[in-house]
């Protein structure tokens, strides 16, 4: 990842190969954002009417290259979009921060020292351009071979921005090394579970997921179990395992644990983790299964999260639960027709085998509930429908209590995670009656996500707070990259999650 420093340097003086300065949309024209006076001072004063003659506008998401001036050591000025310049007296959206950061840094690919100069009010929006640099800054190259290893260049595009030097970040100021460290944790987690939704669904089974989760508890002090097949068949996860039953690579259940001496609350958090996901006997058509992979988003989410809050220390006991199984289609695949009893007890008829992600959850949501913690919150890249229905940046929140879901969208909205609130509405629910079963897992085709969300509910243990995340539009972009956000698994949710822990420990949630 790129290496991040605070600088009280001067930019003029500073040593770099560019210079990131942040430009806004004035009224009568672009405005260079505060921070980059000195740069300004350089071209005289007049860099507003030169980006203007270069037809920059300051709109978000646009990058304009300049020569630098004799003035300046660093060669280059990247003068980034931070889109509508804020009232008087008032400061940036750390948003539109954070993206501009996010593009700047995608725009520096390749390039091996840039110093930042965007405005920066408080230590706050220092995370926000450090949270967004390292984003924007991620590339996945792990299986890039085909040219020859010591071209670089060739093998794996431009390396990514090697170092950043934010100035105007005071080094020995608490909250901005505070703020630093965390964007730092963070970030890195997150880049981790876009690594892991971008590999290949042949390289990453339930297992090889389950032994990555290992390593990582290992490594920060987290308690992993993991149950496998057997521990599965011994402990009647019927939902977990009629979902793995058509794989060679047989599925996992993966409890793992951050606790802390000082928690007063319990944060459980539920995660789909379908390795890949080809629908099952209810084959998925051609054009819809390339991108299955990402349908571990979920559990990728949940595990950065109990990371992050391990990393970050805070006083709150977190639990992930991962459930890990990869869908297939062969002669020892759950059918349609097939009823399956869950680890709940209910029995569940399978009409679809491609609604999967419903049955592993529900095994995970009611191991999740045995513990009482205080609130779970589950996340799926769930259904077709949430898609149909949000479009592919927002992330639709169904919950068993309205306050909950409304306390989870201002945590999204906080992060800059687009989400909206979705209705339970009861009378889906008789959709789901089966003549044979106590439920089946499909019910009335409108409403899809909402029909999966009450399926989902019937799994959560009396009287506990729930909240489920369907991710199915943002987890992975299959278009070009904006903003923070790569092509590729996008690591959706994750600074949701870690918001919610946050606001569990200080006592701000339920
Ligand atoms: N993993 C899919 C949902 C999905 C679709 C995620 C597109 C990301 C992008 C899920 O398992 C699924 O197949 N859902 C079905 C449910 C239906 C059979 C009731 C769907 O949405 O079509
Ligand atoms: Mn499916
Ligand atoms: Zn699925």
């Amino acid at each position: 990842m790129t290496a991040l420093t605070l600088s009280t340097s001067a930019a003029p003086g500073l040593r770099a190969d560019a210079i990131v300065i942040g430009v806004a949309k004035g009224a009568k024209g672009p405005v260079v954002a505060p921070g980059a006076e000195a740069v300004d001072k350089a071209y005289d004063g007049k860099l507003a009417g030169v980006l203007e003659t270069l037809g920059a506008s300051g709109a978000e998401g646009e990058v304009t290259k300049l020569p630098s001036p004799a003035g300046l050591k660093a060669p280059l000025v990247v003068a980034v979009g931070l889109g509508a310049e804020p009232e008087k007296d008032s400061a940036f959206d750390p948003e539109a921060l954070r993206k501009a950061a996010g593009v700047a840094a995608r725009a520096l690919a390749g390039v091996k020292k840039a110093a930042f100069v965007l405005p920066l009010g408080d230590a706050a929006d220092l995370g926000a351009v450090a949270e967004g640099l390292l984003l924007g800054a991620y590339s996945f190259t792990a299986y890039k071979e085909s040219a020859s290893k010591n071209d670089a260049k060739a093998k794996n595009g431009k390396a990514p921005l090697a170092e950043a030097a934010l100035l105007g970040g005071k080094p020995r100021d608490a909250a901005h090394k505070a703020a630093l460290a965390r964007a730092t944790a963070v970030a890195e987690e997150l880049n981790r579970a876009r690594d892991l939704v971008n590999m290949p669904p042949n390289d990453l089974n339930p297992e090889a997921f389950a032994s990555i989760v290992q390593a990582a508890g290992k490594e920060h002090g987290l308690k992993v179990q993991v149950l496998d097949v057997k521990a599965l068949e011994k402990g009647g996860y019927g939902g977990i395992l009629g979902v793995g039953a058509g794989s060679t690579s047989g599925p996992r259940l993966v409890k793992l644990s951050y606790t802390s001496s000082k928690a007063k609350k319990h944060l459980a958090l539920v995660g789909k983790g379908i390795t890949y996901d080809s629908g099952g006997i209810s084959l998925k058509p051609a054009g819809h299964n390339e991108t299955m992979k990402c349908d571990m988003s979920g559990a990728a989410a949940v595990f950065a999260a109990v990371v992050s809050a391990a990393r970050l220390g805070l006083e709150v006991n977190v639990t992930g639960w991962l459930a890990l199984a990869e869908n297939m289609p062969s002669g020892s695949a759950t059918r349609p027709g097939d009823v399956l009893r869950m680890y709940s007890g209910k029995t569940v008829e399978v009409l679809n085998t491609d609604a999967e992600g419903r049955l592993v959850l529900a095994d995970a949501l009611w191991a999740a509930s045995a513990e009482k913690p205080d609130a779970i919150v589950d996340v799926a890249t769930l259904t077709g429908a949430m898609m149909l229905a949000l479009g592919s940046r927002t992330f639709g929140i169904m919950a068993n209590d309205d306050a909950f879901r409304t306390a989870v969208h201002e945590a999204a909205e906080e992060v800059g995670e687009p989400a909206w609130p979705m209705p339970l509405p009861e009378h889906l629910r008789k959709g789901m009656d089966s003549p044979t079963a106590d439920i089946a897992n499909m019910g009335e085709r409108m409403g899809g996500g909402l029909v999966a969300g009450l399926f989902l509910r019937e799994f959560v243990g009396e009287g506990i707070t729930w909240a489920h995340l369907d991710i199915a539009g943002p987890a992975f972009n299959d278009g070009g990259p904006f903003g923070y956000t790569p092509k590729g698994g996008t690591g959706s949710a994750v600074r949701t999650l870690v918001r919610l822990a946050e606001l569990t420990a200080s006592g701000d949630l339920g």
